[in-house]
Parts: structure tokens; sequence; C-alpha cells
């Protein structure tokens, strides 16, 4: 087995993460730094990351979480804010969360320790829609709305693709929408709005493909069942 889906699957890291953690000499084989990234896993092999060993697990778990705001979506954090993982002591496995939601952002987040799962659904080739409730300062305009759509240039020089963007409701202050994209670039949805001059006062993933926030108290998770797992395992 390739040594970047041995890691995956023994719950460390997504595969992605598991080939940086390759590049920067943390994984060693045998006792050796590896260098090779395409390294196959032999029968036998002793694989240590950050100087413990570590063997693949039998059993994937898949958890959706609803995030709150305050805390960051990594394992663990330098600066020593709060992590997604405070909120999923009760289980006792080795999970990482699947993408990652900004520290004000709350809203439906999956966990889990199969780092195939993780891939496929934060691969930009598989273009999973992702809906968020966004309430933004002040009031926005058609002109404005349509450029959503049709997609803005951020600050970074991304083009965004065409979004479905809906207004929900607003009063003087401020409005609601709903905003659906398949990308996935850090602070998407701020960044999409900045790009046309508003500001983004609250953000919440509701969905990803069809699976629902629902009602899913801030802070708490529940096991994804066998079918929501074959579907986003199939998107
Ligand atoms: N877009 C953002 O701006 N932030 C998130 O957390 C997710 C999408």
């Amino acid at each position: 087995m390739r040594i970047n889906k041995y890691i995956a699957s023994a719950g460390i890291a997504s595969r992605r993460k598991a080939d940086e953690m390759i590049a920067s000499g943390q994984v060693k084989v045998n006792g050796a730094v590896l260098t090779k990234p395409g390294y196959d896993v032999l029968p036998g092999d002793i694989v240590e990351v950050r100087g413990q060993e570590i063997r693949p697990s039998g059993e994937k778990l898949y958890y959706a979480m609803n995030k709150p705001m305050g805390c960051v979506t990594t394992v663990k954090d330098d600066k020593g804010r709060a992590t997604v993982m405070d909120y999923i002591r009760e289980v006792d496995a080795r999970l990482f969360p699947v993408g990652r939601l900004d520290f004000n952002t709350s809203g439906l987040l999956f966990l889990t320790n199969d780092g195939d799962f993780a891939y496929k659904l934060t691969h930009p080739k598989h273009k999973v829609d992702k809906k968020y409730l966004v309430r933004i300062a002040g009031n926005i305009n058609k002109a404005d709305l349509s450029r959503l759509r049709r997609g803005v240039v951020l600050d970074t020089g991304f083009r965004t693709s065409p979004a479905q963007v809906n207004i929900i409701t607003w009063n003087r202050h401020s409005t609601i929408l709903d905003v659906t994209i398949h990308e996935g670039k850090k602070r998407q949805v701020r960044k999409m709005f900045e790009a046309v001059g508003y500001h983004v006062v609250q953000l919440e993933r509701v969905s990803i493909g069809n699976i629902q926030l629902g009602h899913l108290k801030p802070g708490r998770c529940r096991k994804l069942n066998p079918s929501e797992v074959k579907y986003l395992m199939n998107l």
C-alpha cells in the first residue's frame, strides 16, 4: 500500500496531509526518514509518524458535527485555541476534520478516520456542493447579486465558478442569503462578498451534498448512517 494511503487508513490525516507530512520529514520507515513520497509499504515495515508507530485501523468512523463558532478545524492548535476535537472527546478514535470552516463560522463539518473519504470530499475535482447561510451587513443590489452568481475575482486572483445565491430575508440593517458553491478556497464565501463590497457578519454551513445540518445543536455530533456514507463516497 502506498505510504500516503497507509497513513490515511491509520486515521492520522488525509492523504494530501500525509504527503505534506512526508515532505516535511515527519515520517520514518524502519527508523529512517522517508524521502520517497511514492514509497510502497511492505509487510513488516515499521512506519512512524512524529516518532509514534502507526498501523492502519480496521473500523472506519464517520461523524457529522455542528461546529460552533470560536474554534478551529484542526486536531491541535499551536496558539492554544479551542479545536473541534474538544467537542468530540467521547469518541475513542483518532478522527480528523474533513476540510475546514473558519474560526467564526459554524455549521456542518464531517469528522472521520478514513483518509479516502476526506480526500473524496475535499478534492476540487469532485465538486461537492456546499450550502451556506450568510448574513451580510446592509442590503445587496441586483447587479451585485448577479456578479456573485456569475463568479467574482477574489483578492487572491482566483475566479470563482458560478454560484447559486438567493436572498432569504432582509431588514434595514442586514440581509440573509443562501449561497451554494462547490469550491473550497480559504474564506471563500467571505471573500466573495468582500469582492463585491459587502461584509459577512455571520456564516453557517447548512449542507454538504444532500446531507443537512438539520437540528444538530452547536458542539454536538452524530454518526453518519451507512447510506449517508455510501452517498457521500459516490458523489
Ligand atoms: N467560506 C468562508 O468564508 N468561510 C468558511 O468557513 C467556509 C466557507
